[in-house]
C-alpha cells in the first residue's frame, strides 16, 4: 500500500491504495452496509443512466434548432437511419418544436438529477451512519495496548476522514463515475453517428491532448499536495501556540512564535510560486490545445459542410458532443485518484472492523450474583511486560494478597511499576505469567465487564467529560437519581462547592473540566466512584497534585470512599497511607518490602529512606 505523503503531518487526506482486483473486491465487502438500501440503490443507478442519456439529447436538439433556422439546409445528406427506424439526421423540426423538445428534455432531466442526488445522498448518509457506529463500537472495545501504540488524536482524525472519503465515494464519486461512463458511451455513439470521418479526425486529436493533460495535471496535483502539507504544518504551529498560550506569554516568547509562523508561511509562498509556473504553463497549454483542437475539428467540419457532406446543425451537435466527451475523459483522472483514496480509506476501516476487540459487553449490564466480588484479591507470581516494549520486564515477580475491606498501599520510586499493577487488576492487560485471583477464582473465570463493573479508578489526572457536574457524577451509575447523586457528592465533600455555583449541579464543567480546580475535579471523580459503589477501589496518586487545603478535603472524601471496600492506594505522599493495612514497597518490578508503617519504619529499608527523604522536603516547605 502506498502511504500518503501527508500522513505524518496530521493532515487528513486518506492514503492512496493500489487499484487491484483484490483491493476492490475487499472494499466491496463494505457494501454490506448499503444492503438495506439496495432497492433505492438500483433506482439511483437507473436515474444516473437516465440523466446521462437526457443530457446527451441537449446537443442533438440544439443542432436541430440551428438546422431549422439556417436556410438551405433541408437538402438531405447521406446518412444511416439509426436504430429508431426514422432518419433522425434528415428529419425536420420547426424552431418551436425543437424548443418544446428541449424543455421536455430539461424537465425530465431535472427530475432524474434530483432523484439521483437525493437517493444517493440518503443511501450514503444512512449506510455511513451504520458504518461509523460499528467502527466506534469496535474502537471502544479495543484493548488498552491498541491505544498505547496509536496516537489517539491522529487515529480519530484518520478515521473520520476515511469515513468521509467513503461517504463521498458513495454519494458523489460513484455517481460521477457512472455518469461519465454513460456520457462517454452515448457521446461517442452520437459522434460517430453524425460523421464517422469527422469522429476519426477528432479522436486523433482528443486523446493526445487528454493524456498530456492527465500527466501534466497529476504532476501539478502532487506539487500542490506539498503546498498543502506546508500549510498544514503552519496550522499546527498556530494550534500548538494557542494551546500553550500561557507558556508562550509567561516566557515572553511571542516574537519567537511569530518568527516560527512567518518562516513556515514563507515556505508555503515559495512552494506556491514554484507551482504557479507549472500551473500557468498548464493552463496556457490547455487553452491552446483545447481551443486549437476545436478550431481544427471545426475547420474540417466546415469543409465537409461546404462539400455538402454535413449540415451546419449537425456540425454544432458534433462539436458540443466532442467537448462533452473530452471533458468527461479528462475527469477520469480525478476519479481515478479518488478511487485510489477511497480504496485506501476502506483499507484502514476494514482493518479496524476486522481486528479483535476485548470481550467487553457493549450493552448496559448488571452485576450477576454469580460474579459478585467480595473484594479478596491475590496476585500470584505475576510477571509482565508491555506488548509495545516486550524487552523491558516491568513486573518481575509480584505476589500479594488483599482481603475484603483492606487498604493496600503501593509505594515506591516513580517508574517502579505501581500503576502497571493496577492496570493488570483492571485487566487492561493480561500478565505474561502468574495468575490474578478474585475471591479465590482466577480472573479468567469472570467476564471482563463484570469485573470492571465492580471496580472504580480515581486517577491522578482527572478527566471530566464536557457536560454538567451532574452528568459527570452520574457517569459512575448511568440513570442515577438526583438524590443518589447529591448523596454521593456529600460523601465526596463536593456538595458544598457545587451548591455555591449559581447553576449548582447543572454547572457545565467545560472541556476536560477546565472550569473546576484540581481539588474540585478530584472530588467530582470521587463522587462518581462512590456512586458506582465498587467492591474494589483503585486510587492512583489521587492526592498528589493537590494543595494542602484541598488535600485535606479530598483525603476525607477518600476515607469515606474506602470504607468497607478493598482499596489499592498508590500514594506519592507517604503521610497519607500511614494507616494502611499493608504497605507494599515496589522497586524495579518486585516487592522490596511489605508490612505496616511501623513494621517498615523499624527496618532500615527503602520505605524508611523514602519517608526520611519526604520528611526533609516537607520540613523545608
Ligand atoms: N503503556 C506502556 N507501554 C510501555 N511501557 C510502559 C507503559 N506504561 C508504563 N510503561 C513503563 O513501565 C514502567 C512502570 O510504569 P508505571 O507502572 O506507570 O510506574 P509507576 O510506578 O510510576 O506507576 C515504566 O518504566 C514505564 O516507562
Ligand atoms: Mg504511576
Amino acid at each position: 500500500m502506498a502511504k500518503s505523503r501527508r500522513d505524518n503531518n496530521g493532515n487528513d487526506a486518506s492514503p492512496k491504495a493500489k487499484i487491484s482486483r483484490e483491493n476492490i473486491s475487499q472494499a466491496l465487502s463494505l457494501f454490506k452496509y448499503l444492503k438495506p438500501y439496495r432497492i433505492k440503490f438500483v433506482w439511483a443507478l437507473l436515474f444516473i443512466a437516465l440523466s446521462a442519456f437526457t443530457t446527451s439529447l441537449f446537443p442533438l436538439f440544439l443542432g436541430k434548432m440551428i438546422d431549422a433556422a439556417v436556410p438551405g439546409t433541408t437538402i438531405p445528406v447521406a446518412g444511416n437511419t439509426g436504430g429508431l427506424g426514422l432518419d433522425l439526421k434528415n428529419i425536420h423540426w420547426s424552431v418551436n418544436t425543437t424548443l418544446l423538445f428541449i424543455f421536455l428534455q430539461l424537465g425530465a432531466q431535472t427530475i432524474f438529477s434530483f432523484m439521483r442526488v437525493y437517493l444517493l445522498t440518503e443511501i450514503g448518509e444512512k449506510g455511513l451512519a451504520r458504518m461509523r457506529q460499528d467502527v466506534y463500537s469496535k474502537l471502544l472495545s479495543m484493548p488498552m495496548s491498541f491505544y498505547a501504540e496509536k496516537r489517539v488524536g491522529e487515529l480519530s482524525n484518520r478515521i473520520s476522514s476515511d469515513l468521509s472519503q467513503i461517504q463521498d465515494a458513495i454519494s458523489f464519486t460513484f455517481a460521477e463515475f457512472l455518469r461519465a461512463v454513460f456520457t462517454l458511451i452515448i457521446g461517442l455513439f452520437f459522434i460517430f453517428w453524425v460523421s464517422t470521418k469527422l469522429a476519426l479526425i477528432m479522436l486523433a486529436v482528443v486523446p493526445v491532448v487528454a493524456v498530456l493533460a492527465v500527466v501534466f495535471g497529476s504532476r501539478i496535483r502532487k506539487m500542490s499536495g506539498k503546498a498543502q502539507d506546508q500549510l498544514a504544518e503552519s496550522g499546527t504551529i498556530v494550534q500548538e501556540t494557542f494551546q500553550g498560550i500561557a507558556i508562550v506569554k509567561a516566557f515572553t516568547n511571542e516574537y519567537y512564535e511569530i518568527a516560527r509562523y512567518a518562516k513556515s508561511i514563507y515556505a508555503v509562498v515559495q512552494t506556491a510560486i514554484t507551482n504557479a509556473r507549472y500551473r500557468g504553463a498548464f493552463i496556457a497549454f490547455m487553452i491552446f490545445s483545447v481551443f486549437g483542437g476545436i478550431a481544427f475539428v471545426m475547420w474540417n467540419g466546415i469543409n465537409m459542410v461546404q462539400a455538402g457532406e454535413l449540415k451546419i446543425g449537425l456540425l454544432v451537435m458534433f462539436v458540443i458532443f466532442s467537448v462533452l466527451v473530452g471533458t468527461t475523459f479528462a475527469g477520469f483522472a480525478d476519479m481515478f485518484s479518488q478511487l485510489q483514496k477511497t480504496l485506501g480509506a476502506t483499507q484502514s476501516i476494514r482493518e479496524i472492523l476486522r481486528s479483535d476487540g476485548e470481550p467487553v459487553a457493549l450493552n448496559d449490564i448488571m452485576v450477576e450474583p454469580a460474579f459478585t466480588l467480595h473484594g479478596n484479591v491475590t496476585f500470584d507470581h505475576i510477571a509482565f511486560s508491555y506488548p509495545s516494549r516486550k524487552d523491558v520486564q516491568v513486573l518481575k515477580d509480584i505476589s500479594l494478597t488483599a482481603n475484603n475491606g483492606e487498604q493496600i498501599a503501593l509505594v515506591g520510586p516513580s517508574g517502579a511499576g505501581k500503576s502497571t499493577i493496577t492496570s493488570l487488576l483492571l485487566r487492561f492487560y493480561k500478565p505474561d505469567s502468574g495468575t490474578i485471583f478474585f475471591d479465590g477464582k482466577p480472573a479468567a473465570a469472570f467476564p471482563l465487564s463484570q469485573l470492571r463493573k465492580q471496580m472504580a479508578l480515581v486517577p491522578q489526572d482527572i478527566i471530566l467529560f464536557g457536560g454538567t457536574i451532574k452528568e459527570n457524577i452520574a457517569y459512575g451509575k448511568p440513570g442515577a437519581t438526583d438524590a443518589e447523586i447529591i448523596a454521593a457528592a456529600e460523601k465526596a465533600n463536593a456538595h458544598l462547592f457545587i451548591s455555591s455555583f449559581p447553576e449548582k449541579y447543572d454547572t457545565v464543567v467545560g472541556e476536560h473540566g477546565m472550569k473546576l480546580s484540581g481539588g474540585q475535579r478530584q472530588r467530582v471523580a470521587i463522587a462518581r466512584a462512590i456512586l458506582k459503589n465498587p467492591s474494589i477501589l483503585i486510587l492512583d496518586e489521587a492526592t498528589s497534585s493537590l494543595d494542602s487545603e484541598s488535600e485535606q478535603l479530598v483525603q476525607e472524601a477518600l476515607e469515606n470512599l474506602m470504607k468497607g471496600r478493598t482499596s489499592f492506594v498508590i500514594a506519592h505522599r507517604l503521610s497519607t497511607i500511614r494507616n494502611a493495612d499493608k504497605i507494599m514497597v515496589i522497586d524495579k518490578g518486585v516487592i522490596a518490602e511489605s508490612g505496616t508503617h511501623n513494621e517498615l519504619m523499624n527496618r532500615n529499608g527503602l520505605y524508611r529512606r523514602l519517608n526520611e527523604m519526604q520528611f526533609d522536603i516537607s520540613e523545608l516547605t
